[in-house]
């Protein structure tokens, strides 16, 4: 079965998620996009705004065409307790139906409520696993299960 992770990510957590999963052969599609610049305080101050109003941020050159994998992973941030506006976005064009989907979320607290809640009532049958800041506690990345 083909694998692909899209993700977004900010200050490196989501970058050291798909490094596991490239080990676990997942083919990587990283997401650029026109948000936050930088992780500092004004910053999360409004990527927490434009998160808490389900902002889709301008994607850049993204490849929505996913016909040749069965399993999207996707990755994504938490900001004020959603998913990352860039993400927003990626679901939005991205038709996923008839996928085994997962979403890998990345967040300080190692929660994710609003966008747990989210996720399961639009993508009823997609898995979620939620990381604590990976980059600084690398464990976290034992809840990829080996990609399975
Ligand atoms: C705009 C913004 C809002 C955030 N809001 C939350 C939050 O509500 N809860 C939380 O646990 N972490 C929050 N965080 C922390 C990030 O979710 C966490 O650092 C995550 O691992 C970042 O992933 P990245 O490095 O791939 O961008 C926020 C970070 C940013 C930049």
């Amino acid at each position: 079965m083909a694998k692909l992770f899209i993700y977004y990510s900010l200050s490196q957590n989501g970058d050291i998620v798909a490094e596991k999963l490239k080990e676990f052969g997942f083919d990587i599609r990283k997401v650029n996009a026109k948000s936050l610049k930088k992780n500092n305080f004004w910053n999360i101050f409004k990527g927490g705004f434009l998160a808490g109003i389900n902002h889709k941020s301008k994607l850049i050159d993204y490849n929505n065409d996913i016909k040749d994998y069965d399993e999207i992973y996707i990755g994504s941030p938490i900001w004020n307790s959603k998913l990352s506006c860039p993400i927003n976005s990626v679901l939005a064009n991205t038709d996923l139906n008839n996928k085994k989907l997962k979403f890998v979320l990345y967040s300080g607290s190692g929660e994710a409520k609003k966008a747990v809640k989210k996720i399961n009532k639009n993508y009823p049958s997609a898995e979620i696993v939620i990381l604590k800041e990976p980059k600084k506690y690398r464990e976290e990345l034992e809840k990829l299960n080996g990609g399975n």
